[in-house]
C-alpha cells in the first residue's frame, strides 16, 4: 500500500479578537473565572460577512501553496464542520471547491463533533493509500461561534472560528503511522443542536426555546474529553508499535486546558511537548487540532522525523487519534 503523508499545511483565523473583557462586558462573568475554568484569555470571531467556506478556503491556498500545488492538483476536498454554510445541502466542501477553482476534485463535508479534522484526515489517507486519489484536501473550519446563543455565557465563552487545511498526497517516508476512530452515538445528548434537523424541525417552539443553539452538559463532556485523550493515545500508540516516550509533540482537540492538562497527567507525557494554543483561540471545534499544527510549522518547532500524537473528542460523542511522522 502506498504511503500517505501530508504535502502542505495552512491556516486562517479570523481577524475580530474578543477576550475575556469583551466578554465581561457581554455577560454576568470574568476574566479570572473564564481563564482558570478552561484557559482562554482571547478568542476570533469571523466578521459578520464571512462564512464558513470563507475561512476554509484561506486555509486551503495557504496550504495548497505550501505544498507548491495548483487547485487543479486537488482529487478530493473533504471539510470537516459542525457550522457548514447551509445546515442540509449544497455540502460547504462544494462551495470551498468553487471559492479556490478545484475543478478536477470531488466534494463532500463530514460531521463528526471536533473530532471532525481528524476524521476527515483519517479517510483522505485511505484514498490516497488506496491509490484511488493522489492529492486530498483535508480542511477543518468553523465558524462556531454562530451556533452558541448570545444569552448563554456558559457556552458562548468557550469558543472561536477559524479554519486549518492540510493537503494529503504520496510520501517516501514518514507520514502517517496509525489512526483509530471511536463513536459512542448513547452519549449524543450532552453536546448537541436540538432544532433544524428532521428530529426537530424549525417551528415556534425551536424559536421560542432557542433549541437552534449549542445546548452542553459541560461535566459531562468534560469526564469523556479525559478519559478519551487516554484511551484513544494508549490503542493508537499501541498499534503503531510506540510508547509515549517516542512522541515529540502532543496536539490535543483545545476544548479546555483543564481537560489537557487531566489528559496528560495520566499520560505521562512533559508539559513543554503538548501543543497548546486554547489561550489565543479558544475552542474552534474541528479546525483547533490543524491550527495548532500549523502553528508550531510557522514557528519552525516541527522537524522532518518527528513524530506527533493527535487526539480529538467532540459531539456525538466522538474520538480519534493520529500518529503522524512529519516528512516535510
Ligand atoms: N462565567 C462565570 N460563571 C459561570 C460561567 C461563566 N462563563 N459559566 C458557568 N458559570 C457558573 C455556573 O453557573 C456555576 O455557578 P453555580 O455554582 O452558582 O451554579 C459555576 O460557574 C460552576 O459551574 P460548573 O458547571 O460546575 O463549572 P465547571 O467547573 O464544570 O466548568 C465548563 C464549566 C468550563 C463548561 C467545564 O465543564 C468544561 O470545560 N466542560 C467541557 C466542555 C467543553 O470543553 N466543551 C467544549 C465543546 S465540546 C468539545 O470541544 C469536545
Amino acid at each position: 500500500m502506498a504511503k500517505a503523508g501530508i504535502l502542505g499545511i495552512g491556516s486562517y483565523l479570523p481577524g475580530k479578537i474578543l477576550t475575556n473583557f469583551d466578554m465581561e462586558k457581554m455577560f454576568d462573568t470574568s476574566d479570572e473565572w473564564i481563564k482558570t475554568r478552561t484557559g482562554i484569555k482571547e478568542r476570533r470571531f469571523a466578521n459578520d460577512d464571512e462564512v464558513t467556506s470563507d475561512l476554509a478556503a484561506k486555509a486551503a491556498f495557504n496550504a495548497l501553496e505550501d505544498a507548491h500545488l495548483k487547485p487543479e492538483d486537488i482529487n478530493l476536498i473533504i471539510v470537516g464542520t459542525n457550522s457548514p454554510d447551509k445546515l442540509f445541502y449544497p455540502a460547504t466542501a462544494c462551495i470551498v471547491q468553487d471559492k479556490i477553482g478545484a475543478s478536477n476534485a470531488a466534494a463532500f463535508d463530514l460531521q463528526a463533533g471536533c473530532t471532525g479534522w481528524v476524521y476527515a484526515s483519517t479517510v483522505a489517507a485511505q484514498f490516497v493509500q488506496s491509490g484511488m486519489y493522489k492529492n486530498v484536501l483535508s480542511i477543518g473550519a468553523e465558524v462556531i461561534t454562530r451556533m452558541m446563543d448570545k444569552e448563554d455565557r456558559y457556552t458562548y465563552v468557550l469558543f472561536g472560528d477559524g479554519a486549518g487545511a492540510v493537503v494529503i498526497g504520496n510520501v517516501d517516508r514518514g507520514g502517517f503511522l496509525g489512526f483509530e476512530l471511536f463513536a459512542d452515538g448513547s452519549l449524543a445528548e450532552h453536546l448537541e443542536i436540538k432544532a433544524g434537523g428532521t428530529a426537530m424541525p424549525f417551528n415556534q417552539e425551536a424559536l421560542d426555546k432557542k433549541l437552534y443553539y449549542t445546548k452542553m452538559n459541560g461535566r459531562e463532556v468534560f469526564k469523556f474529553s479525559v478519559r478519551e485523550i487516554g484511551r484513544v493515545s494508549d490503542i493508537v500508540l499501541k498499534k503503531a508499535g510506540l510508547t509515549i516516550d517516542d512522541i515529540d509533540w502532543f496536539i490535543p482537540h483545545q476544548a479546555n486546558l483543564r481537560i489537557i492538562e487531566a489528559g496528560i497527567a495520566r499520560l505521562g507525557i512533559p508539559m513543554d511537548k503538548v501543543v497548546v494554543t486554547i489561550d489565543k483561540f479558544g475552542n474552534s471545534s474541528a479546525a483547533s487540532i490543524p491550527v495548532s499544527l500549523d502553528e508550531i510549522y510557522r514557528e519552525g518547532k516541527v522537524k522532518k522525523g518527528d513524530k506527533i500524537l493527535m487526539v480529538s473528542f467532540g459531539a456525538g460523542m466522538t474520538s480519534g487519534g493520529i500518529i503522524l511522522e512529519w516528512s516535510k
